[in-house]
């Protein structure tokens, strides 16, 4: 593969922790650019379930790939030494795996404080994202290396962790094979989200050439967009194909949806496409794939959002997500998806991809129906 960046279309929380997890033996590099612990990517070993947060979705078992967290992040230290010497106890070495770019900002205590105190009415996740970016674009943040003596940065420098720049691995990047792992969502992105409700940081490729990646060798020839068969959003902010009844409830038990940051339980909903494809547009993303079919098993509910009822019209395509505020489900056209039993039977989910053929612009490439091996599949 080239180099590939996989990211969300929707609100976070999607999968594409797992298909960095399942792509990244073939690559050198694994990129986080923005962001910084209020993503939480959850992964499975076998049975075993991890959930990493600023450490990039490498397979620690089969990989070899380097982690590199880049400038455009913002770095809760105590929390990195955390989660590092947390995953330690299952992989041997990992400290000495990850490359941090010194010119990131720092997530101070006040930071978080603020977050939380100030920010209740977005549904943050209250780890200090937004302040310690507005101090950054402000010009009065603090970068790794104004803290160069100080003992967090010294302590993750014990268990092997490199601080440099993105310039000092330029030539290593250009002979590498690299993934770049998106955070959040495009509908949380700070430009093309669903504003205010949003993150404080790009969400899609602009987060990648902020964080130096812009000589065209390096960008992303391949850029994946990772969708649940149905939808679902933590934090506050327009929605419009929730279900807040039994169905949403239902939804949400089958697939586990309690924020993997937060632990809050996830608002659930139908697979927006007229949403999917907006956010395709404002991402550059080419390859689709759609994920957790097998928490669907037997479900005899599905539904597809395919349109928007605007007056007497119906669109397809959304240009301006002001349109989305205060619609409901009963705003929006939905087609029904025919049950299946079985969702490693390809031929069993004909009818959802009937629908997402017929409205989704970017083509389908992979789909996923478990957390094994063999539960991820190329399909397109
Ligand atoms: P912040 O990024 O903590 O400032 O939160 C802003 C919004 O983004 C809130 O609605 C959060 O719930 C949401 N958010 C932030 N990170 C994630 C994530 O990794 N997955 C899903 N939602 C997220
Ligand atoms: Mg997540």
């Amino acid at each position: 593969m080239n180099n590939i960046a996989i990211l969300d279309p929707l609100w976070g929380d999607n999968g594409k922790g797992g298909w960095t997890h399942k792509f990244s033996p073939q690559f050198d590099w694994v990129v986080k650019c923005a962001g910084g612990n209020n993503c939480g990517h959850t992964l499975y070993y076998m049975d075993k379930k991890y959930v990493h947060h600023l450490v990039p979705s490498i397979n620690f078992e089969e990989s070899d790939a380097k982690g590199f967290i880049s400038c455009n992040t913002v770095i809760d230290l105590q929390a990195m030494y955390d989660e590092i010497i947390d995953l330690e106890k299952s992989f041997k070495g990992v400290g000495s795996r990850l490359y941090v770019d010194v010119n990131a900002h720092v997530v101070t205590e006040s930071h978080k404080t603020e977050d939380r105190e100030a920010n209740k009415h977005i549904g943050t996740t209250g780890k200090g994202i937004g302040p310690c970016y507005r101090d950054k674009i402000n010009r009065s943040g603090t970068r790794i290396k104004d803290l160069f003596n100080n003992n967090d940065v010294k302590k993750l420098k014990e268990i092997g962790v490199t601080f440099t720049t993105f310039s000092a691995l330029y030539d290593n990047f250009m002979k590498s094979k690299l993934l770049f792992e998106g955070s959040q969502g495009i509908l949380l992105d700070i430009d093309h989200g669903t504003y205010p409700y949003v993150t404080s940081s790009q969400t899609n490729l602009a987060s990648i050439v902020a964080s130096g990646f812009a000589n065209k060798h390096l960008l992303p020839n391949k850029v994946f967009g990772v969708a649940k068969c149905y939808a679902t959003r933590v934090g506050n902010g327009p929605f419009p194909s929730e279900l807040m009844n039994d169905v949403g409830e239902k939804l949400r038990e089958l697939g586990k949806e309690y924020g993997a940051t937060t632990g809050r339980p996830r608002r659930v909903g139908w697979l927006d496409i007229p949403l999917l494809n907006y956010s395709c547009r404002v991402s550059g993303i080419t390859n689709l794939i759609f994920t957790k079919f097998d928490v669907l098993n037997n479900f005899d509910d599905l539904h597809v959002v395919t349109h928007y009822k605007l007056g007497e019209q119906f669109v397809s395509r959304i240009d301006d997500l002001d349109i989305i505020k205060n619609k409901t489900v009963n705003d929006l056209s939905l087609e029904k998806v025919s049950k299946w039993n079985d969702a490693s039977n390809i031929q069993q989910l004909k009818s959802f991809f009937n629908i997402v053929d017929k409205y989704v612009d970017v083509p389908v490439e992979y789909i996923s129906f478990g957390t094994k091996k063999e539960d991820f599949k190329k399909i397109g």
